[in-house]
């Protein structure tokens, strides 16, 4: 069974073709990346015509990348939540177009749902259930994935999320957007114990997040330094700064897994693609017996192929949208 993917709910315009929801055909990304960079992030209304310039040409171009014809695909998988909304509408109300014109059925996808879903592009073998760490510009998540429809968050963040942490702390340091990207390559040159993080937690959750205090910290440690004429080091104060994230991140995760009783974990999401994170995560989970699962560098950040692939799985399980599905810019990835 084909599937044709659309994703346009950040900065990406893409569009993807998947085969039973594991074999990628085509994987088509416009990035306008580029554009973004001058005003140090993502701009909504130049992201919304972005897309509605690029959604043509993306998904023609992916359909003749997999070789084949809207007669050969059986659904057409869209992401409509979460994102921003105007960015989200393009894919939306294209993905309706199209559907209306073929009579091709079509299934609405959730964004986070589609990138815990890149795992089963890059592994075979990687089946729910599992307990999933979610992490993105927008989400930090701890999920129980019971089955390829069925979600219980476990853990959130209670304010940013890892990524924008990750963004913002990459700003502090003079790094241009994407911030996240720069951050991990320039630190992986710095001393991740020169400055001490506080280790943030949340009263009444062990597994829930809170990242905006190590933000703070890191604009003050800068302020103060360059208020006494001393300068501080990016990558040190980097590689210091994603040990904070980074073992946050993974020892909630770890805890959840204990309690859970979870022997798989999977990452997901633009920052699993973090070097320490992944590394971190590896060294914990091989300790404990558990397998993890970590989805290849082209899959960590926004493409169709993971919402090709979730697609599919809700396919099968009877989700269909009509003409009436509209883009939402905020939902729970368990609604
Ligand atoms: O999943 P994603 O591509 O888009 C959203 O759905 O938000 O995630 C983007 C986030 C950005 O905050 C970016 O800085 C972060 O993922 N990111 C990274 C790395 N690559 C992307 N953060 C840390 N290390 C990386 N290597
Ligand atoms: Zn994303």
């Amino acid at each position: 069974m084909k599937i044709l993917g659309i994703e346009s709910s950040c900065d990406e315009t893409a569009a993807a073709v998947v085969e039973d929801g594991r074999v990628v055909l085509s994987n088509v990304i416009a990035s306008q990346v580029e554009e973004h960079k001058i005003y140090g992030g993502v701009v909504p209304e130049i992201a919304s015509r972005r897309h509605t310039e690029a959604i043509c040409g993306v998904v023609e171009k992916a359909l003749s990348d997999a070789g084949c014809t809207l007669k050969d695909i059986d659904a057409i998988a869209v992401t409509y939540a979460p994102g921003l909304i105007g960015a989200l509408l393009v894919g939306v109300n294209y993905a309706k177009g199209l559907s209306l014109s073929t009579g091709i059925p079509l299934v609405p996808v959730h964004h986070l749902r589609g990138h815990i879903a890149a795992n089963y592009i890059s592994d075979k073998d990687v089946k729910p259930p599992f307990l999933s760490l979610v992490v993105s510009g927008g989400h930090s998540h701890i999920i129980n994935v019971k089955s390829y429809t069925e979600f219980e968050v476990v853990g959130r963040t209670r304010d940013d999320a890892a990524g924008e942490a990750m963004d913002k702390a990459a700003r502090t340091v003079g790094l241009p957007y994407p911030g996240g990207v720069n951050l991990d390559k320039i630190s992986v040159n710095g001393d991740e114990n020169k400055y001490k993080f506080p280790k943030p937690k949340v009263a009444d959750s062990p597994y829930d997040f809170s990242f905006s205090g190590l933000k703070t910290f890191a604009v003050n440690l800068v302020h103060n330094a360059s208020q006494k004429g001393e300068v501080v080091k990016a990558e040190d104060l980097g590689a210091s700064f994603i040990k904070a994230v980074t073992d946050l991140l993974c020892s909630h995760t770890m805890l959840a897994a204990r309690d859970v009783g979870s022997k798989e974990i999977v990452l997901a999401g633009g920052v699993s693609a973090n070097s320490r994170l992944r590394r971190v995560m590896l060294e914990e989970c091989n300790k404990e017996g558990i397998k993890l699962y970590m989805p290849e560098l082209k899959y960590c950040g926004d493409n169709a192929a993971m919402i090709a692939s979730q697609g599919y799985y809700e396919f099968l399980a009877g989700k269909r949208a009509d003409m009436s599905l509209n883009a939402v810019a905020s939902k729970a990835i368990d609604k």
